[in-house]
């Protein structure tokens, strides 16, 4: 069984064996058609029961060909072009080498000496983060286990911040359209429920400068201590950016810790054009980014920043580098991200994106068929079907949930659904600079046919 350890002696089979599984997935990519996973006669889930994990097939090909009945098959369709769900990019293949790399060789980066050349690069990736944050010279960071874990890394040291201040005063004011891992966040630290104060946004859905005012005054007031402000760069729904520069001059006003999150615009830090669109995120005391949403990496690879290094060292209650325990080589795959194809290729690319769906927009915009909510500030598009007669609300509703299931099992697209006030919305996320704007249109026309249908057996003909 020592022949299965990878080693000095046993590299030739490695090779043919990682390759033969690099195969698999290049055949999978270049072969499926649908957008969505196939809805196959046997579901996964009893195919999986029925595999007994005592009895090993002793083959890595005859492993490949059940992994690709049971999960490569009906996976890779998220990466065809009309797989406009979630917020999560296409990765580059830098990365994917990247990843091989990391998957073989697994230094943990608390292991001093294996892992000297892997913590130096993953310091280098911080700095020349920090340094396209503009977060200054004593500015340092950490990767981390994702974009909610590096919120309760940031308001652990905002906490820290406060000494040892009753807990029932603490606050933490956040986007209303910010993410729920704030409130994630604040129960792991303890606080109490009525800990995140939720700060009303513009309809574009950027947080009120006057609001977020109104709410720290309040607070001074009522003897309460605001530990913490979370901006959003890039929401979840619209990608609304926070006027960061008037926030961050409040945060200064009042001494309170600022914290942004950057997770999804992170990829405009890479983009000549459209950089400034973070202008102030270099006042933050402390930064979300997520590469895996915007710089087109996998998802263990997102970080968060401080403006202040020594913050985190030594680690305040548990949140610093977390040095002394196994971390995986995560910084690798954006690593060879940045030598092959270089910063300004991956802003490219989100700029691809972000085009788009400034076009789809138009395209929304100009269409009778379509209401379309905010012009897009990064790359989301939320918007819905109208018929052109007076329907109920509840039935334009069901109409835009059942074109968005339709379209899920006809394998021709997938999209997310979202609530805008009481009323269901269909968002594309646009991530995949393959998918293109006769894509978009085809998509449309699909929508508006299946909700046109639905409605008319409901309800007879319409228009
Ligand atoms: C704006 C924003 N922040 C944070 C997160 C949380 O990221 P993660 O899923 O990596 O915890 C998300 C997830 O979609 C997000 O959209």
């Amino acid at each position: 069984m020592r022949s299965h350890l990878l080693h000095d002696t046993t590299t030739e089979r490695y090779r043919r064996s990682v390759t033969e599984g690099i195969e698999r997935v290049a055949t999978r990519a270049a072969t499926t058609g649908r957008q969505s996973p196939a809805r196959t006669p046997e579901p996964p889930a009893p195919r999986l029961a029925a595999i007994d994990l005592d009895r090993p097939l002793g083959d890595t090909g005859l492993a490949l060909d059940e992994l690709d009945g049971i999960y490569l098959r009906d996976t890779l369709s998220f990466r065809r072009p009309r797989y406009l769900a979630h917020l999560h990019c296409p990765v580059v293949i830098p990365a994917a080498v990247g990843e091989a790399v990391l998957a073989a060789v697994d230094s943990p980066l608390a292991t001093r000496d294996p892992s000297a050349g892997g913590a130096l690069i993953e310091r280098r990736l911080i700095d020349w983060t920090a340094g396209r944050l503009g977060l200054g010279p004593a500015a340092d960071g950490v990767f981390t286990g994702g974009g909610t874990r590096s919120t309760v890394q940031a308001l652990t040291l905002a906490l820290a911040r406060t000494g040892d201040s009753d807990p029932a005063r603490l606050r933490v004011l956040a986007s209303e359209a910010g993410h729920f891992g704030v409130r994630t966040a604040a129960g792991q630290l303890g606080l109490g429920p009525d800990a995140v104060i939720t700060v009303p946004g513009d309809p574009d859905g950027r947080t009120r400068v006057l609001a977020l005012a109104r709410e720290l005054a309040r607070c001074e007031r009522a003897g309460l201590l605001p530990m913490a402000v979370v901006a959003t760069a890039g929401s979840t729904d619209f990608g609304s950016i926070d006027p960061l520069p008037e926030i961050a001059a409040l945060c200064a006003r009042y001494g309170v810790w600022l914290h942004v999150d950057a997770s999804y615009s992170c990829g405009l830090l890479a983009s000549r054009r459209n950089r400034h669109r973070l202008a102030g995120i270099e006042h933050a005391d402390s930064v979300t980014v997520d590469y895996h949403k915007s710089f087109f990496q996998p998802v263990g690879s997102r970080a968060v920043l401080v403006r202040d290094g020594s913050v985190l060292r030594p680690a305040p209650r548990g949140a610093g580098r977390e040095a002394r325990t196994a971390r995986r080589f995560d910084a690798l795959t954006l690593w060879m991200t940045l030598r092959v194809m270089g910063a300004d290729a991956v802003g490219d690319l989100f700029d691809e994106v972000c085009d788009l769906a400034t076009e789809g927009w138009r395209l929304l915009d100009a269409d009778p068929r379509f209401e379309v909510l905010m012009e897009p500030a990064l790359s989301t598009l939320v918007f819905r079907y109208l018929p052109p007669v007076v329907t109920g609300p509840a039935d334009i509703d069901r109409a835009n949930l059942h074109a968005r299931k339709a379209l899920f099992d006809s394998g021709d697209a997938v999209l997310a659904d979202t609530k805008v006030g009481a009323r269901r919305y269909l968002k594309l996320t646009l991530l995949d600079p393959a998918t293109t704007p006769a894509d978009l249109g085809a998509v449309l026309d699909l929508i508006s046919r299946h909700a046109e249908r639905y409605l008319a057996e409901r309800l007879g003909p319409i228009g």
